[in-house]
């Protein structure tokens, strides 16, 4: 890898998620831990992958929820991120047009669940691999503190088992994801199911299968209490 352009691309990343935020609130979970783990995920996914163009992965991986400082509504970062990304990377002239256009269309998918050049894949695995295990489950609790944990009448959420397509008809119909902390876990499980790559899917299922098992047994305990 070309180790200064990844420097200067660090370098940016951190100064955007360091610096002020329009809406604080989208900085939780996606502080530089966030970023460092998805780069790394990134590049290993690339290498297992058959991917070679690491200096493309990193840049992606590391740009990617730059739009977020700037955006009101969260579901505009990746099209702003690309965009920012655009800029920074011509006027330094730090890739060619062309992988410019690969990197920014990456950056513009993530979070989505069309689009299907291997650069897209890699980092939506890798973004998504951070949602799962004992980490998403961390990012579960701290994005949303402002929910309660449970409901007693619905110890494991009352979306548990829910798909990824379920998950987007409750979207769809204005339900959201559901109304406690165990419902964003949910949420997170099924995204899962969206991993493209069989790395990813293969590094995914421990993680899957430790978060679903955090849910069983915490309703499994709070079922005791009245
Ligand atoms: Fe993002
Ligand atoms: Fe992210």
């Amino acid at each position: 890898m070309n180790s200064s352009r990844i420097q200067q691309i660090e370098t940016y990343a951190e100064k955007m998620l360091t610096g002020p935020f329009v809406d604080e609130a989208l900085r939780i979970a996606h502080e530089l831990p966030h970023v460092r783990r998805v780069y790394a995920n990134a590049l290993r996914l690339a290498q297992a992958e058959g991917y070679t163009h690491q200096d493309r992965v990193a840049a992606a991986a590391l740009l990617h929820d730059i739009g977020l400082p700037v955006v009101e509504k969260r579901g505009d970062h990746p099209r702003v991120g690309a965009e920012l990304t655009a800029q920074f990377l011509q006027e330094n002239e730090l890739f060619s047009p062309e992988e410019i256009a690969e990197i920014c269309e990456a950056i513009g998918h993530h979070g989505r669940l069309d689009g299907d050049t291997p650069l897209i894949h890699i980092l939506r695995d890798a973004d998504t691999l951070d949602l799962l295990g004992t980490v998403g489950l961390m990012r579960a609790f701290t994005s949303k503190t402002h929910l309660p944990v449970y409901l007693p009448e619905h110890p494991r959420g009352e979306t548990w088992g829910l798909t990824s397509a379920n998950f987007t008809q409750r979207f769809q119909a204005g339900l959201g994801m559901g109304p406690t902390i165990l419902d964003q876990i949910n949420f997170q499980l099924s995204c899962y199911e969206n991993l493209c790559t069989g790395t990813a899917k293969e590094w995914g299922r421990p993680l899957r299968d430790t978060m679903r098992q955090f849910v069983i047994q915490f309703a499994g305990e709070v079922a005791r209490y009245p």
